[in-house]
């Protein structure tokens, strides 16, 4: 039976046409883990070879694909062990666990951001609002509210001395490898290191299908990109509308999505970077190709309790189903953040070496601290005072002036003579620079895409009398391009329309073949998985050398010579002909 909502439509088409169903339903199936059948598989993997297209091929980025799992220290420098956290209530009568600050947003109209508040607030909003546990209704005024770390712990090799965890995003595996993707750059600003692949996040309490997944497909992009000189290409998407919800129009009485073209939000300062401004250009292009239904999407600035911590400024790419909001990507301006701290944390150099067009001579101070003077004075810490003395003169050259300079030295202060420092400022020529690269973050929730995409094509209309269900999805990225009837399973006409479907099959095409049941039903069955075209071998068939194409969303159907079959539908599903001009 079809439900009510979007969601629960599209939950029963999907189970019933093999796009997604939850996992191990033979016993009793688990939250936040769904199955890709057949038609989902393929519909989500024509996403992934779309952006790929899109964000790698034609931006000219490289992509790669590194392990799932990674080893403690890249997460505690990642800063995911210590804030990748979401707020836990657990209900003290039948122990089910919830997200406090999503509790709180249902019930209390006027807070939007509960994740930004601290946790005591959250609890006493329970309290408050009279809040109960969804599960069994128990009050939980008075449960305290908890930080639960989002990452699936696991240990590499036996026992447990070497701690590990399942990525909670594709990116780490990017950054931490900074160096050696820099090399294959040539040290050239600025380049992009992509890739697509599965996230695990423990979420709390997952819901709503695959919008909240606890292994989930990304796709993501880490551009980067020098700060100082490195300018986005804004000419090429100048002219795009964005529909943008800033945080002033979220914070407004009377707040709107405004309609700004690229050009115009950047000299606006509506966008604050001009790459996030440049992604969200050809982003809106893509989302719109693939079907992304643009009434119901928008771009979402986080708010600034919102924003995650390596970010100064996100945008989400938003759609709507069923009066929701749901977020399909974040554009995170993440600055430094990330190779500071592998930087940091590991003692590499995670920074490209800028070549100058032309060598430069710069005026550089320098120590060469007299150690027979410091050893005698300083003892044990002679060495740490020297290199106290160097970084001293790296920073601030000026306390040099006078007879003495001071310096910390294990939280002491110590007082040197100038005169046994070697103080001096001498003239280098430098080829170059090291540059800590800023990134751009575009980043997929590649599930959230499949999902958005079938409910913005689902329709409903009326053929013979007949109500038919169909996804309109676009012809380059439904999971079936083409679908082969005979008319009839006898007299010569299957045997005819098997040989099609090789044909087809051969020319990269992706078909099905179906000589079950009525022709009607047989359209209906492709129509309800979005096929965008059906071709029938009939009784004239072998008289003629044609067969009939069927269009989906029209139904028209036109008459084509079958040795003309591969060559159309390929133009028809790259859109470089239309079904009305054959
Ligand atoms: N890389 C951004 C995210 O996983 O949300």
């Amino acid at each position: 039976m079809s439900g009510d909502t979007e969601t629960e439509r599209l939950a029963e088409l999907a189970k019933r046409r093999g796009f997604f169903s939850r996992t191990a339903a033979a016993y009793g199936g688990v939250a936040g883990f769904y199955t890709y059948g057949p038609q989902g598989a393929a519909l989500k993997d024509n996403l992934e070879a779309a952006w790929r297209d899109r964000f790698v091929t034609r931006e000219g980025h490289m992509e790669i694909s590194a392990p799932t799992v990674m080893p403690e220290p890249v997460f505690e420098a990642s800063g995911h062990l210590e804030t990748f956290n979401d707020m836990l209530v657990e209900c003290a009568e039948c122990g089910a666990s919830h997200r406090a600050d999503h509790l709180v947003e249902d019930a209390a109209a006027d807070v939007e951001d509960a994740e930004a508040l601290p946790n005591r607030e959250v609890a006493d909003l329970l309290a408050e609002f009279g809040i109960v546990c969804p599960s069994c209704g128990a009050d939980l005024a008075g449960e305290p509210v908890e930080e639960f770390n989002l990452m699936f712990e696991t240990n590499i090799g036996p026992g447990d001395s070497s701690p590990g965890y399942l990525r909670p995003e594709t990116a780490q595996g990017i950054f931490v490898e900074f160096p050696q993707f820099a090399e294959y750059a040539r040290n050239q600003l600025p380049f992009g290191v992509a890739q697509i692949g599965r996230a695990y996040r423990n979420e709390i309490s997952p819901r709503k299908g695959l919008v909240r997944l606890r292994e989930l497909t990304q796709a993501e992009l880490e551009h980067f990109v020098d700060p100082e000189d490195d300018e986005a290409p804004l000419g090429r998407v100048a002219d795009v509308t964005l529909p943008l919800y800033s945080v002033p129009q979220q914070q407004a009485d009377d707040g709107a999505v405004q309609e700004l073209t690229v050009r115009e939000a950047v000299e606006e300062g509506v966008v604050g970077s001009d790459w996030i401004a440049y992604y969200l250009g050809i982003s809106k292009r893509w989302y719109e190709q693939i079907g992304v239904d643009m009434d119901r999407f928008r771009y979402r600035q986080h708010l600034p309790g919102e924003l995650s911590h390596y970010a100064s400024d996100t945008w989400d790419g938003e759609s709507e189903i069923d009066g929701d909001w749901i977020e399909l990507t974040g554009f995170a301006y993440r600055g430094s953040y990330d190779l500071d701290r592998h930087a940091e944390y590991s003692e590499k150099d995670y920074t490209v070496f800028k070549q100058y067009d032309e060598p430069v001579t710069v005026e550089r101070p320098t120590v060469d601290p007299d150690m027979s003077y410091l050893g005698p004075e300083f003892g044990e810490d002679a060495a740490d005072v020297a290199d106290a003395l160097e970084a001293l003169a790296e920073r601030e050259p000026d306390a040099f002036e006078g007879d003495s300079v001071a310096i910390e030295v294990d939280d002491e202060v110590q007082t040197v003579p100038v005169e046994h420092t070697g103080f001096a400022i001498e003239e280098v020529t430098e080829s170059g620079e090291h540059v800590r690269p800023h990134t751009v973050e575009p980043s997929f929730g590649v599930d959230r895409l499949v999902y958005t995409v079938l409910a913005h094509a689902y329709r409903q209309d009326e053929v013979d009398g007949e109500r038919r269900t169909y996804l309109s999805v676009p012809a380059d990225v439904a999971p079936t391009t083409v679908g082969v009837f005979p008319l009839m399973d006898k007299d010569g006409l299957d045997d005819r329309a098997r040989e099609v479907a090789r044909t087809l099959r051969g020319a990269g095409l992706a078909v099905t073949y179906d000589d079950s049941g009525a022709i009607g039903r047989r359209y209906r069955r492709q129509d309800e998985v979005g096929t965008p075209f059906c071709v029938t071998v009939d009784y004239d068939t072998p008289a003629d050398d044609t067969v009939t194409v069927r269009e989906r969303d029209s139904t028209a159907q036109k008459r084509v010579p079958v040795a003309d079959l591969p060559d159309t539908l390929t133009a028809l599903r790259d859109g470089d002909r239309s079904f009305e001009d054959l």
